[in-house]
């Protein structure tokens, strides 16, 4: 059975996965409105992929015996100015859920809860590749400036994403 202290503190990480799942469809909008159509349907399969980390930790949570609270989801931004600036968010929002996902993994280490660790490793790992990926999109967009063509390639290729949760590792 799960601590009180980790089952809160996992209830609040479900609440901030499923308002990045918001965040990123909020982004999915922007583009969409702004005929930028692959990078729409990228950050499509972002809020799936969160959709998918928030139920992974929800399943876990019943799984050991908690309780689920769902909370409020606070309304994210809607203008995101230019692609560059909607990355830049998304990187930085990263790099928050990687922070909360290390403060989980020290609370279940401190506890000796190894169920749980073995759950945090699987998003420690996750959120390396979730930032290398943010930056990397950062990094061609402040490399293209503004140049149109370039922007359009990108879009292009960024349309090719599809979500598919992951079978052997849940
Ligand atoms: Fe659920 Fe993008 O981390």
């Amino acid at each position: 059975m799960i601590s009180k202290k980790l089952q809160d503190a996992i209830n609040a990480q479900i609440n901030r996965e499923l308002y990045s799942e918001y965040l990123y469809i909020s982004m999915q909008a922007w583009f969409a409105n702004n005929n930028l159509d692959g990078f729409a349907n990228w950050m499509d399969a972002q809020g799936k992929e969160e959709r998918f980390h928030a139920m992974k930790f929800f399943n876990f949570l019943i799984e050991r015996g908690g309780k689920v609270e769902l909370k409020a989801i606070d309304k994210p931004v809607v203008d995101f100015k230019s692609p560059l600036k909607a990355f830049t968010m998304a990187l930085e929002h990263e790099q928050f859920i990687t922070k909360n996902i290390n403060d989980l993994m020290d609370i279940a280490i401190k506890e000796k809860d190894h169920a749980s660790r073995g759950l945090l490793q699987w998003f420690v790992d996750e959120q390396v590749e979730e930032e290398a990926t943010a930056d990397k999109i950062v990094s061609r967009l402040k490399m293209i400036g503004d140049n149109a063509h370039a922007l359009f390639m990108i879009d292009s290729e960024l349309g090719q994403r599809v979500f598919t949760p992951p079978t052997t590792t849940e």
